[in-house]
């Protein structure tokens, strides 16, 4: 397998970053993971868009976009894969330890293909379970970082605890999941945090909202509290990874009726049939 590295094509094996690389030391580094559905790109643009954000954030100069949507594409032909996630990071690159940005430094690009497993079958026809956990993380959620250490713990915490996965609360507000965004469905009508600082705006969140509108279901971009939660119909999470994913139980208790809801379905199968048409 060959991986995207500073300009490159490189064996996997062969692919090594400085020791001093500061997304090793400092997580100072940002990530794209995009989904391709045949061999194609599933919202390119938008990942695009959202990474050019997430540069400005830190104060990162980024490659220039045509180069690295070249070596985007030309690492998924290259992995000959159909059903892939395209994982991209760039760091500010290797320098002696210092907190102040180096100066005269490239950042470290790196861009890998990786063969794409769909949740199982059951998760979505059972939905899965999370618990809840304080949102510890900082105020710049917003910003697609590698700094991601309470999210792999919350993840790991979920794990321990028997469930599927963990959702953020913060200030007794739901934010979002992992590695996911969240939504709950009340009389109809599809709720989910508002894309300010304290979420990650996904990619695929937009997309969901996009297809509801579509589809005559309201949207409400507002605060979920704990309160509201408990009284939803059906709850699910968005991600390029799980595209959309029933949640059946939150912290032990049935969400509606402990089943993938109707709306949920609806946005499922219509996600499906839109990607389907999207590679054709
Ligand atoms: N995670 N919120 C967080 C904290 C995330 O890490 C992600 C994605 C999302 C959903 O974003 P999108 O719909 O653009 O994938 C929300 C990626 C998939 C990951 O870290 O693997």
């Amino acid at each position: 397998m060959e991986v995207y590295l500073n300009g490159k094509f490189v064996p996997y094996e062969q692919a090594v970053v400085s020791v001093e690389d500061r997304g090793f030391v400092f997580a100072d580094g940002i990530y794209e993971v995009v989904r391709i559905y045949h061999g194609k790109p599933f919202l390119w643009q938008e990942h695009m868009d959202r990474l050019r954000r997430s540069a400005q954030a830190i104060r990162l100069k980024l490659p220039a976009m045509e180069e690295l949507t070249q070596a985007g594409f030309e690492t998924m032909r290259r992995s000959q894969l159909d059903d892939a996630t395209l994982y991209i990071q760039i760091t500010r690159g290797a320098a002696p330890r210092l907190h102040s940005f180096p100066v005269g430094v490239e950042p470290t690009v790196f861009m890998i293909a990786r063969p794409y497993h769909r949740p199982a079958a059951t998760m979505v026809q059972k939905g899965i379970a999370c618990i809840t956990v304080p949102d510890l993380r900082w105020h710049k959620c917003s910003i697609k970082t590698v700094g991601l250490l309470l999210n792999v713990i919350a993840k790991q915490e979920a794990e321990d605890a028997g469930a599927d996965d963990a959702v953020f609360v913060r200030d007794d507000v739901i934010t979002e999941g992992t590695s996911s965004n969240f939504f709950m469905v009340k009389d109809g009508t599809l709720i989910t945090h508002p894309a300010d600082d304290f979420i990650l705006r996904g990619i695929t969140r937009d997309f969901v909202i996009e297809l509801a509108e579509e589809m005559g279901i309201p949207v409400r971009e507002e605060y979920i509290t704990r309160d509201a939660l408990s009284q939803s119909d059906e709850a699910f999470l968005t991600s390029t990874g799980v595209e959309v994913l029933p949640v059946t139980v939150i912290d032990g208790q049935k969400v509606g009726s402990g089943r993938p809801g109707p709306v949920t379905m609806r946005l499922w199968e219509r996600f499906d049939q839109v990607v389907a048409e999207s590679v054709e």
